[in-house]
């Protein structure tokens, strides 16, 4: 039976009860994935005509959901179809797997940050944004998202100590340089489109400016010649941290202006003051042809994304890892 791959204009000939995900690589159909579980959300892709199944095993239901969206790794195709698959062209592909890490270091940038620091026993392979699940004991599992690049000798990682946490106040009292470390990713499909020519607008709440640190190196060490707008959004000004790093990148990528936005308890004649969103607001007027990448916590990137469609950006042009709680 015919499965038609869009935008490509493609079709190919796949048998009914095959994988979606798996009749796309046997095809060389260039499409990102990385966990084949469910799990990480890269892989997905949107089903605009025809029928298939959604789910494994026990688990199969027909497709049901408003915007047709499916994770290919999960879907089984059960008669012709049409499907729609994000950016051809900017496809990552690195299969997760499960690797040993020993701690290096544990910095402290601010009062309730700390910056680990990791020796990975094998090497990695990421895309600028995306994050892995730390492991640190059979109980304390967390994703968090890599600060650097998978050239780099040592990971990074910035993690701010919530209140009640139980894997962040365990790496602020506990963790020490020497302990091993479980990492197993990549995952997460907020990663730095380096095909893209136009402006981006990085907007970092908090620790959200681990990955986006992450994104501007990649886009610096590429050579990108964007011009890029970065937002730091902070809760007061004792949260800022990063600036030596950020001017660094600046110096590197002269088309990169920072702004630096400090909720309360800032200084209004030396400080931009406010709500991230509102000093977007008020910078920018249309978003349109804009690469947006958004990281922190979920309130913030959910209106910033609102901001971001209101201001032009396509739906499918913003891309975002909010710093979801789990286990709740
Ligand atoms: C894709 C992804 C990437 C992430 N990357 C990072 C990262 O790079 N750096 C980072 O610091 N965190 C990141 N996080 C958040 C991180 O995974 C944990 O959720 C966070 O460290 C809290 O875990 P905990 O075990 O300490 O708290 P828990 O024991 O899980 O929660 C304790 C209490 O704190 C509340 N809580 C949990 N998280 C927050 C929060 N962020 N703000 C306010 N209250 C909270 C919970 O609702 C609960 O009441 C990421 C999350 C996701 C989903
Ligand atoms: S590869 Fe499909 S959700 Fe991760």
């Amino acid at each position: 039976m015919d499965l038609l791959v869009q935008p490509l204009n493609r079709t190919i000939q796949v048998q009914p009860g095959a994988n979606l995900l798996q009749a796309l690589q046997q095809a060389r159909v260039p499409m990102s994935y990385s966990c084949m579980a469910g799990r990480c959300g890269i892989c997905r892709c949107r089903v605009t005509a025809g029928e298939v199944l959604e789910g494994t095993g026990e688990q199969r239901r027909p497709l049901d959901g408003a915007d047709n969206s499916v994770l290919a790794c999960q879907t089984t195709l059960t008669g012709p179809c049409t499907i729609e698959i994000p950016e051809p062209d900017e496809a990552v592909v690195h299969p997760a797997r499960t690797i040993k890490a020993t701690v290096v270091a544990i910095e402290h940038p601010t009062h309730d940050i700390q910056r680990l620091l990791l020796r990975p026993a094998k090497p990695i392979e990421f895309s600028p944004g995306q994050y892995v699940q730390l492991q640190f004991t059979p109980e304390l599992a967390r994703p968090y998202s890599m600060a650097g690049l998978c050239s780099d000798a040592l990971l990074e990682f910035h993690v701010r100590r919530v209140p009640e946490g139980r894997v962040s106040g365990y790496i602020a009292q506990q963790l020490k340089p020497g302990d091993g470390v479980k990492l197993s990713g990549p995952l997460g499909s907020a990663y730095l489109r380096r095909k893209h020519e136009g402006p981006m607008l990085c907007v970092a709440g908090g620790t959200g400016l681990a990955p986006i640190l992450s994104i501007l190196r990649g886009a610096a060490a590429q050579h990108m010649p964007n011009p890029i707008r970065l937002y730091f959004g902070v809760r007061s000004p004792r949260d800022i941290y990063g600036l030596p790093w950020l001017q660094q990148l600046q110096r590197e990528h002269p088309s990169l202006a920072l702004h630096v936005v400090v909720g309360s308890g800032g200084d209004p004649a030396t400080q931009r003051c406010g709500l991230v969103t509102d000093a977007i607001e008020h910078d920018l007027d249309s978003l349109q042809g804009w690469r947006v990448y958004l990281c922190g916590s979920p309130p913030m990137v959910e209106a910033a994304t609102l901001l971001a469609r209101r201001k032009g950006a396509a739906a499918e042009h913003i891309v975002a890892d909010a710093f979801y709680a789990q286990g709740h």
